[in-house]
């Protein structure tokens, strides 16, 4: 099965890293194909944490091809410095290969991202601050800047004036700000370019001659469905589209090169930034479930918002991205939290009950979720490697999510190790 998509379902943070890097050892290449440095991917071998933000999250297999596709956002200096953190810590990055077509984040995006939120005040997304938003706004109005610019400095220069221009009215609070200077950013840039140019490459060519010759692609995404640009929680979303179709337009392949897509749920929901949450708890089970889970961000370190695992979001998940199977991470977290709880509903501030995910923002922004109740287990699972050895209010808690979806869960996380995991019978021949 060659081309494979791996989503988040719910706002991001799931462990798309984690079972990016299990499924990669039977892969060929893995692709990320939108996003940029907003991402924060963490693998955990042999008790070792890498965090990757722009990589993608093969890189620790030797030779394994990893791409960073046309649909993502590309800030080169965090490149850079993500490069030489692995090449230090001896990771070979030989593989990777680098789109001449995607966009470059720029000083000025991110000096937009911050003072757009500064003037949002109180209504503030809470973004990572890292320029998404601005570099993406840049794209869709033909003002960007792209990695194959910075191998051409006549263009280069040429491309960052007409870019900079309609900016100075915008950051006039930055204006002496030595980051802004054409020359300067000009020649930062055509250095980046330098250092990158082994990695650049036509990588949708790259992706069709995997697929063609029968080998397994896994598209590696950030982010996650609801917090989609189009179906996510508008406008407390981010500036891509983290759903499974999106893998198709930023690596340039076509619908039919995907043949499975694993949606990755966390055992209970997390966010960070502001927006609508209706299964958040604002109580002593969030603030434990926080603790135990280490639910803290990868990219900024705040704290993430916890609260009980939500059916509703899931199945709007599901059929967005039209997962054909699941991977669970985190069950470990919940031993010892008796009773659990997953939203089956939502309840509008006026009495409406809403079984599907409520299209209108109002009605999600004052929706409560409503719950049902199953028993929780004490054991701590983090040793379990096979069904069999969960307790079986555990399986009945997977069982619950399988059966509210219709979709079987491959995977199931007990522990952030490469080797806390269970691969189901569902998983058939995977397993
Ligand atoms: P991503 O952005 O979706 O790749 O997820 P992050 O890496 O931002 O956050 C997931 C966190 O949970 C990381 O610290 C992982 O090491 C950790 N993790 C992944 N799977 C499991 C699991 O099954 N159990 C536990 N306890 N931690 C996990
Ligand atoms: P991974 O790939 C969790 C959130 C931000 C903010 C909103 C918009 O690690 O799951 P942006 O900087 O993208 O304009 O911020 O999106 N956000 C994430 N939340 N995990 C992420 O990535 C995220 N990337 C962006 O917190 O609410
Ligand atoms: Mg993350």
């Amino acid at each position: 099965m060659p081309g494979i998509v791996i989503i988040g379902t719910q706002w991001g943070d799931e462990g798309k890293g984690k079972v990016v890097d299990l499924l990669a050892e039977s892969a060929e290449m893995v692709v990320r194909f939108q996003g940029g440095n907003n991402a924060g991917h963490t693998i955990v071998r042999d008790g070792e944490e890498f965090k990757f933000h722009l990589i993608p999250s093969g890189i620790l297999y030797p030779g394994r091809t990893c791409v960073i596709g046309n649909g993502v956002v590309v800030d080169p200096k965090v490149l850079i410095a993500e490069l030489d953190g692995l090449r230090r810590r001896g990771v070979d990055v030989s593989a990777l290969r680098l789109s001449a077509n995607a966009h470059l984040i720029m000083p000025y995006h991110v000096m937009l991202d911050t003072a757009g939120e500064a003037k949002l005040g109180k209504l503030e997304i809470g973004t990572t601050k890292r320029g998404i938003g601005p570099c993406y706004a840049d794209k869709s109005a033909r003002l960007g800047i792209r990695v194959q610019d910075l191998l051409d400095p006549k263009i280069l220069r040429k491309k960052i004036m007409a870019a900079l221009e309609p900016k100075q009215q915008l950051l006039r609070p930055f204006a002496r700000d030595p980051k802004l200077d054409l020359h300067a950013m000009t020649e930062e840039y055509l250095r980046y370019g330098h250092r990158l140019e082994p990695h650049i490459a036509d990588t949708s060519r790259l992706c069709w001659e995997a697929l063609d010759a029968g080998r397994t692609v896994l598209f590696e995404g950030a982010q996650a469905a609801l917090l989609d640009l189009d179906h996510g929680t508008y406008p407390f979303v981010t500036s891509s589209n983290p759903i499974a179709g999106a893998a198709c337009v930023g690596a340039g392949v076509g619908p039919t090169d995907i043949d499975e897509v694993w949606g990755v749920c966390k055992a209970y929901t997390t966010r960070v930034g502001a927006g609508p949450f209706p299964s958040e708890l604002d109580d002593e089970v969030g603030a434990m479930i926080r603790d135990r889970g280490h639910e803290f961000g990868t990219t900024t370190g705040r704290e993430r918002r916890c609260g009980w695992l939500d059916l509703v979001a899931l199945r709007y998940a599901t059929r967005l991205n039209r997962l054909s199977a699941l991977a669970i991470t985190k069950l470990d977290v919940l031993s010892g939290i008796d009773p659990l709880r997953i939203a089956v509903r939502y309840r509008g501030s006026e009495g409406a009950v809403f079984d599907d995910f409520p299209y209108h923002q109002s009605i999600l922004h004052t929706a409560s979720a409503e719950y049902e109740e199953l028993p929780g287990w004490e054991e701590d699972v983090s040793e379990a490697r096979s069904e069999d050895e969960l307790p079986p209010e555990a399986r009945d808690y997977l069982a619950a999510i399988s059966d509210g979806t219709g979709v079987p869960i491959n995977l199931v996380g007990v522990g952030p190790g490469r080797e806390q995991v269970i691969a189901t019978a569902a998983a058939g021949v995977r397993a």
